[in-house]
């Protein structure tokens, strides 16, 4: 084990501050990477906050961070993808079985056995994982991505998670050009699902509480911008959409949107808010419209995302802060006050 320096939480009122957290000496088959940037997931303060207690409750201290590019300081003896000196990039998964009908099929993060980046049973420690807000990491090789060369490092981060969550249910539900397609909520997973359904040809209807980011969600491709607080505006759009991406991380009405969808239509839920939706039958019934969910994404797909952004030009828009900035950023997400993303220059840290 060594020590790496970190920002944690130690308990669901306190605020991140400096740590020291023990990170284990790579293994054969692990690579560590000094953190470069590392993006700020609104699921990280969920966590530290403790707001998913009933799902995945808090282990204190906390050390979140799930969008992490980085440079290769060091590689185990049986590591082929990677050499130091390397970018490498970590999402919200760190390991795997390898072996169940999940993970064959690429899709680890449906494995039983997976770890979770952060707050997460660490196989390897006994104890829990630490996240990126720290200045390294040691992962297996498997679960290291490959960064696409010419893209900016701190907005490339962000696609590690709020990038493959909004692309993968896209890819899942075959959004393509001609489609109709929706957006809810413009924070950090609502820009970069404008970026992709724009990308993958689809005419883009963003709806946001904020009036202010209108100017911005065309900019960032949308053709249309819903406020989504307007009946009429809402109601001009009843029936219309083949697909709906719903990122909000707070309670709201779904049903609102459910009524946008045409017959067959799909809402995909990939925001999380901490209490339960409510979801009136009929609005689905009628219509046969379906509603779903999704978590982030396999590996494969997550390096599919990255190739694509990097062969399009994608991504996030980023305001890089120094770590110390970190608690101000979090009273800034829960007033949807991010532009479209907090981006860690992990650089910062040193000073500690
Ligand atoms: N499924 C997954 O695997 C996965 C992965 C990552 C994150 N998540 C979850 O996805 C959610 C969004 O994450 P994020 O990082 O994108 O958050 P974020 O940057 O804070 O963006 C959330 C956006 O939701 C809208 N919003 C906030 N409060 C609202 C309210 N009371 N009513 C209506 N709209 C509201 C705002 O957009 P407007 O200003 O445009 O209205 C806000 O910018 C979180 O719950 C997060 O935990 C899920
Ligand atoms: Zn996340
Ligand atoms: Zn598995």
């Amino acid at each position: 084990m060594y020590n790496a320096k970190a920002y944690s939480a130690a308990s669901a009122t306190s605020p991140l501050k400096s740590s020291t957290i023990a990170r284990r000496e790579p293994t054969e088959h692990d690579v560590q990477m000094e953190i470069l940037f590392c993006g700020i997931c609104h699921s990280d303060l969920h966590q530290v906050r403790n707001e998913w207690s009933g799902v995945m409750p808090t282990v204190y201290p906390c050390v979140p961070g799930h969008e992490i590019v980085g440079r290769v300081t060091k590689v185990g003896s049986a590591v082929r993808k990677y050499k130091v000196g390397d970018l490498g990039a970590v999402g919200c998964l760190v390991d795997s079985d390898g072996t169940c009908p999940e993970c064959k099929a690429g899709l680890e993060q449906f494995c039983p056995n997976l770890t979770l980046t952060y707050n997460f049973p660490d196989k390897h420690t006994g104890g829990v994982t630490y996240g990126g807000y720290s200045d390294s990491i040691v992962v297996d090789e498997r679960f290291v991505l490959r960064v696409p060369t010419g893209l900016d490092l701190a907005g490339t981060a962000p696609l590690l998670c709020a990038g493959i969550t909004t692309y993968s249910p896209m890819r899942h539900w075959g959004v393509t050009k001609g489609q109709k397609v929706g957006v809810v909520g413009l924070g950090g997973l609502g820009h970069m699902g404008v970026k992709f359904a724009h990308a993958l040809g689809a005419h883009t209807v963003v709806f946001t509480t904020s009036p202010g980011k209108k100017e911005d969600a065309l900019r960032l491709g949308a053709d249309e911008v819903v406020i989504s607080k307007n009946a009429d505006e809402m109601a001009k759009h009843a029936g219309s959409f083949h697909f709906i991406l719903d990122a909000v991380s707070a309670d709201h009405d779904i049903n609102a949107y459910i009524q946008l969808l045409r017959r067959d239509g799909n809402i995909t839920l990939v925001g999380a808010p901490e209490k339960p939706l409510a979801v009136s039958a009929f609005g689905l019934l009628f219509g046969r419209k379906s509603l779903s969910g999704s978590p982030i994404g396999g590996i494969p797909e997550t390096q599919e995302m990255l190739d694509f952004c990097g062969k399009n030009g994608i991504t996030a828009d980023v305001e890089v802060i120094p770590i110390q900035k970190v608690n101000e950023a979090y009273e800034r997400l829960l007033k949807a006050d991010v532009k479209y993303r907090f981006s860690i220059d992990m650089a910062s840290l040193k000073a500690e």
